[in-house]
């Protein structure tokens, strides 16, 4: 923009920008359809880590839910995560200043006297409640052997030992049906997984401008953070989700909006059997100088059920079991089996030998792992030839698919 144009889009705008000001300054900028992308590149981060869906089962009974450990599973944590997803994903959420005082402004910290922020949302947190409490009683699925074929037993149990020395240090076995069953989730550090680090990175290192939220306090696990002109993006999503879980639905009249409000966070925490508990696994801790460095990190967890779950890591980009088994390959190895540099996406055929999606012969559209975000890198447990003493030696291709017929049975 020339100084011309932001003196007119600001004109009349004080220090301190107010929601009001905000959307003023918005409608005097967006004037034409490239002044509207121009907003939008200076707006919003761009999108460049894609993350795999993951598997709703166990999703009650795990400690923590999201692939870097973002926010535990304990008390208000399951409404606080779909809320933080809805969000970020299809809900509408206008913050703006309000005068009032109310019950949200307290429990969100916000004193008593002066402005506060009120959080207009089209979430709806009781349904979101009744989605979850659903998945209570998910259980994995079982490998079909009517339907994907049998199992070959002499090469699971020899299968179960490579498991047991090289894999369930990070992948606990749990009992896939007994309602007390509790999943931990295994932390591991971005160096030590290996694995492509663009989606825990950004977790932590994107900012955005605080607006009406500068001078608030969040809390973050080892302390509160003031937001300050800018803040990290965790932080500011964490005040926005308390915001949004604590405001009764304006939609409803006003005896409904208080009763269902009150139920729903009373059920919400009370029928929750998860409590908070610190991460297992090994990670860099929060610090007070760097309150999310533990969000840099991938998390191993239980494989019941992974053989349905392809394609597989934080980011889908290995298609196969079998190809997770086998190394990244440099040019000069090409005669090699290694993981597919690039493979289609977007198969419903399931293929039973390799165990993942078929990734050849249908139209569909090209993962290209070369890319920044969809590398295929790390997680190398099995895939390469041992250095040191203690280290476990690369997996022959029979124990490859001894462990791949474990893997099946999970
Ligand atoms: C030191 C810990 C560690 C060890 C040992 C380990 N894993 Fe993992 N595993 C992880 C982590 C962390 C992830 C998530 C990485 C990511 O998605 O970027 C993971 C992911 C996976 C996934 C993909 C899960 C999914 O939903 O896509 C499978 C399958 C898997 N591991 C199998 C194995 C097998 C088989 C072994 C043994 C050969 C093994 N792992 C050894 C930590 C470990």
């Amino acid at each position: 923009m020339t100084e011309d144009e932001v003196r007119t889009a600001m004109a009349g705008i004080g220090p301190d920008i107010s929601s009001a000001d905000r959307d003023k300054i918005v409608e005097r900028v967006a004037t034409s359809a490239k002044n509207i992308v121009k907003l939008r590149q200076e707006l919003f981060i761009k999108a460049d880590a894609p993350v795999s869906y993951p598997f709703l089962w166990d999703i009650a009974q795990r400690d923590y839910v999201q692939w870097n450990g973002l926010g535990g599973n304990g008390g208000l944590g399951p409404l606080g995560r779909n809320t933080g997803e809805v969000i970020g994903v299809f809900g509408s959420l206008d913050w703006h200043e309000g005068k009032r005082f109310s019950i949200t402004s307290l429990l969100t910290g916000q004193g008593w006297t002066k402005k506060v922020v009120e959080y207009d949302s089209s979430i709806n947190t009781q349904n979101l409640r009744r989605i979850e409490n659903q998945l209570t009683e998910l259980q994995s699925p079982k490998w079909p052997q009517d339907i994907l074929g049998k199992l070959d037993q002499t090469r699971i149990k020899r299968g179960e030992k490579l498991f047991a020395n090289y894999c369930v240090s990070c992948h606990a076995e749990i009992d896939r049906s007994s309602p007390q069953r509790r999943v931990v989730a295994h932390m591991s550090k971005l160096e030590e997984v290996g694995t492509d680090p663009t989606m825990a990175d950004n977790s932590i290192k994107y900012e955005g401008y605080s607006g009406i939220l500068r001078n608030q306090y969040v809390g973050a696990g080892v302390g509160d953070v003031l937001l300050d002109k800018k803040a990290p993006i965790a932080a500011l999503l964490t005040k926005a989700t308390l915001g949004v879980v604590t405001t009764p639905d304006a939609d409803k009249g006003f005896i409904r909006r208080w009763s269902e409000w009150l139920h729903n966070i009373f059920q919400a925490l009370f029928s929750n059997e998860i409590k908070d508990s610190n991460k297992h696994g090994n990670y860099n801790p929060d610090t007070t100088m760097t309150p999310y460095s533990s969000l840099q990190a991938y998390k191993g967890r239980s494989l019941n059920g992974i053989w349905a779950t392809g394609p597989y890591l934080h980011n889908g980009s290995v298609p196969t079991l079998y190809d997770l088994l086998l190394p990244v390959c440099q040019a000069e190895q090409k005669d090699a089996e290694c993981r597919p540099e690039k493979f289609m996406v977007g198969s419903r055929e399931f293929d039973a030998e390799k165990v993942g999606m078929k990734s050849t012969g249908y139209e569909g559209f090209v993962f290209d792992t070369r890319l920044n975000g969809n590398r295929n890198t790390g997680h190398d447990y099995g895939t390469k030839p041992a250095k040191g003493a203690g280290d476990l030696p690369m997996l022959t291709k029979e124990q490859r698919l001894d462990l791949l017929e474990y893997l099946k049975d999970q």
